[in-house]
């Protein structure tokens, strides 16, 4: 019975978003006053599982967090957008996962305790759970070493259970671009990273090259281009989606969302252009609101959006 659409496995973890025109600390003991301090739901696979279920797709999730009180904020916060965290483990002793991002509308810089997020391990997904996704999707590979060394094992028997899967890399802190990836990419059918991170991936400054190289043994590779929109390679093909000029408040997440958008799109069956078009939309809309989830869009919103930039 497949009756989950997409079974998001990865970090769960909050962001403490410190917004100010100059949200800079001071040494010396100094105390400044900002604009405003929020808490909200971090993290690439959680955003992109709020984003998801904000489409309307079945979405559940499988994550470790602490047992305290930002790990049951972020859980609340998933389960009260619709995504089923039934099966997220809270780990005793442990402290979840944090991001402080300091942010001034232009730039950010964030501070991360990693705390859990590489707490999740392939064994903590029940396989009655993953013989009934639609597909698999997995974030933030480079954050998670024990996820992404269980990753081949996990995806292929996703792939055997007849699910599709996907992986959004992100940025490797540790700058060594490895970790496993060449053997995760082999059991992937949709790979969904930005464009510094695809040419660090494939070892290649020019982006186009980067999808190609990213795209071989018949995978999807889309690569998102921030302001520029989005370009995707599949079957040899490549395709490009322009985005729209937006106000753009806040673009934590935005990548997160479009991956959201890219893959609801694929599971309705769109061709990979339309799904760039409708990623491209997703990750713009969701730049309209401060933190990764509140500015997501809801299905017409993005339908809607679409047809004003064809009018
Ligand atoms: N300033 C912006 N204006 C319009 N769309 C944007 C902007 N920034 C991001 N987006 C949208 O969000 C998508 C992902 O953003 P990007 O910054 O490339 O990814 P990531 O968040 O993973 O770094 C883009 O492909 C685009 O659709
Ligand atoms: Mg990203």
């Amino acid at each position: 019975m497949r009756d989950i659409d997409l079974l998001v496995v990865g970090e769960i973890n909050p962001d403490v978003v410190v917004t100010d025109p100059d949200p800079v600390p001071v040494f010396g003991q100094a105390e400044r006053l900002v604009e405003g301090i929020r808490l909200t739901i971090g993290s690439s696979s959680a955003i992109t599982a709020c984003g998801a279920a904000r489409l309307g797709l079945r979405v559940a999730m499988v994550g470790v967090v602490g047992d305290d009180a930002l790990g049951r904020f972020t859980l609340d916060a998933l389960a009260s957008r619709g995504v089923d965290v039934s099966a997220c483990r809270v780990a005793a002793g442990r402290p979840t996962g944090v991001s402080v991002v300091l942010g001034n509308g232009r730039d950010r810089a964030i501070l991360t305790a990693p705390g859990t997020i590489p707490d999740t391990r392939a064994s903590d997904v029940p396989a009655g759970l993953l013989a009934r996704a639609r597909h698999v999707h997995v974030g933030s590979f480079f954050l998670q070493p024990g996820l992404a060394a269980d990753l081949p094992a996990l995806f292929r028997a996703a792939r055997d259970g007849g699910a599709t899967t996907s992986l959004d890399p992100n940025w490797d802190p540790s700058g060594a671009w490895d970790g496993g990836f060449a053997a995760a990419l082999g059991e992937t059918d949709i790979v969904l990273p930005n464009e510094a991170e695809a040419r660090r991936l494939a070892a290649t400054d020019d982006v186009e090259t980067a999808a190609r190289v990213l795209a071989a043994d018949g995978r999807t590779a889309v690569v998102k281009l921030g302001a520029l929109g989005a370009l995707a390679v599949s079957g040899g093909s490549l395709v490009r989606a322009a985005a729209r000029e937006v106000d753009a408040v806040d673009t934590t997440g935005a990548g997160d969302s479009f991956d959201a958008g890219f893959l609801a799109a694929r599971l309705d069956g769109r061709p990979v252009e339309d799904a760039l078009a409708f990623a491209v939309a997703c990750g713009s809309l969701s730049t309209r609101a401060a933190g990764g989830t509140d500015g997501q869009p809801i299905r017409d919103e993005v339908e809607g959006w679409l047809r004003e930039g064809r009018a």
